[in-house]
């Protein structure tokens, strides 16, 4: 099989589908310095559809499993699937979801789906038009890799934000979509979906922020953890028929078959759980967090639900711990990225900690070094939140390089 990504999530998913009793080989497309010691990588960008397909083709690929949301928008699933290879990952259509927030929106008022109220605009004058208060979201409509989100305090921030998205094009957004501020906790339930039904994982909470207390710019993601307390198993699943289903219900109504993860990010409010954006694709960090729980053969999921109808009535199974990821970001982020710092300690890290590889790279001498902006990822189980949040920091703690960045509050005060 191909795993097709290069960061956190993929590496996460190697570590899973490493442990599939029908034994795969796992190649994953381009891969990074640490995925190289878990699966065969091959030196083809996600976003290179043809050598993707060449390199299935050549390899008698069964399954590709697609990570990050860029090519499925760009109908990297239409186009294995147009050369006979099967693809967990929904196809271009059904990927609008994440790739247009407006059709989103759209959808989630076709299927009476609860979400914030909202005003799509073009125009900076339409924009601050559209405010009725502070503090107010702001959302380019398109793919921004976590942060073409900006929550505007006051007018000053909000003139400046819709300027730099709609005068600028930073990201090349021609929309913007002006959005009521909810309040609440912030969760992530994310589905396997075959077509026709979703089944929810198990509940997660990411730290979108890069500061600890929740400051400072949105980044792809600073820690995370799972289960989330607050939301048992039968409130994911509760909230799975109210959301996760009547999106895949509407899309087939609509001649779209969505096969993949459907990523509900949501809020908590006091009027009940609300939808504050769809992913078309598993979460990063959300999934290092997740998949280390998972009790059943995850390559047999993704083969059942890129089937139509094949997931069945199937229940997963989940170990009774919990698990803390942290990551570890390089300096700069997320404004930037450090690239050549030296990553040392990484040999201390005591066994049963998973450390999963973002922006990392090898030297001409073998030394590790940042490559990117989140860099690495820690891992930990425990009987609770605290004890595996303890075990996490301990493991972190161990490795180092220049500028590391790391939030010291991920799942503090979570309870059980
Ligand atoms: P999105 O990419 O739409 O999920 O937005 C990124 C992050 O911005 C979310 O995870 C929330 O932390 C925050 N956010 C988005 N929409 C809202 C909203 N309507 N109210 C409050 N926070 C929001
Ligand atoms: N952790 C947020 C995301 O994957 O979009």
């Amino acid at each position: 099989m191909l795993v097709v990504g290069a960061g956190g999530r993929e590496h996460a998913l190697v570590h899973a589908l490493a442990r599939s009793p029908q034994n795969p080989e796992i190649l994953c497309a381009p891969g990074n310095a640490g995925i190289a010691a878990d699966a065969r990588v091959i030196d083809v960008r996600a976003d290179d559809v043809d050598g993707l397909i060449a390199v299935a083709l050549a390899n008698d690929v069964t399954l590709v499993v697609v990570g990050p949301e860029a090519p499925l928008v760009a109908g990297l699933s239409d186009a294995l699937l147009a050369a006979g290879i099967r693809s967990f990952g929904p196809s271009a259509a059904a990927a609008e979801l994440e790739g247009s927030k407006t059709f989103s929106k759209e959808i989630m008022a076709a299927a009476g789906i609860p979400t914030a109220r909202y005003q799509v605009v073009s125009d900076v004058d339409s924009g601050m038009g559209a405010i009725e208060r502070y503090p107010v979201v702001i959302k380019a409509d398109g793919l921004a890799a976590g942060k073409g989100v900006v929550i505007a305090e006051d007018e000053a921030q909000a003139l400046q934000t819709l300027h730099r998205l709609l005068v600028e094009h930073r990201f090349g957004t021609q929309q913007v979509v002006v959005e009521e501020h909810l309040e609440g906790q912030e969760l992530s339930l994310l589905a396997l979906c075959d077509g026709r039904s979703a089944v929810p994982l198990a509940s997660a909470q990411d730290y979108k922020r890069i500061f600890d207390g929740d400051r400072g710019p949105n980044t792809g993601g600073m820690g995370s953890y799972s289960p989330v307390p607050a939301i048992g198993a039968e409130q994911a699943q509760e909230i799975c028929r109210a959301v996760h289903q009547p999106v895949l219900d509407e899309l087939s109504r609509r001649g779209i078959a969505f096969h993949g993860v459907l990523y509900a990010g949501l809020m908590l409010t006091g009027d009940g759980p609300m939808v504050l954006e769809f992913n078309v694709r598993f979460g990063d960090p959300e999934t290092q967090a997740i998949l280390p729980r998972l009790r059943c053969d995850l390559l047999a999921l993704l083969q059942a639900a890129s089937t139509p109808g094949g997931l069945g009535a199937i229940e997963l199974e989940w170990a009774a711990a919990s698990a803390v990821t942290l990551v570890l970001a390089s300096a700069g982020y997320p404004e930037t990225a450090s690239h050549g710092d030296v990553i040392t300690g990484l040999e201390r890290i005591p066994a049963g900690i998973d450390v999963t590889h973002a922006g990392t790279a090898r030297t001409g001498d073998g030394d590790l070094v940042t490559a990117g902006g989140r860099v690495l990822g820690v891992t930990a189980l425990g009987p609770d939140t605290a004890a595996a949040r303890a075990a996490a920091y301990a493991a972190a703690d161990m490795i180092e390089f220049a500028g590391k960045q790391i939030r010291r509050d991920i799942a503090l005060g979570v309870g059980a």
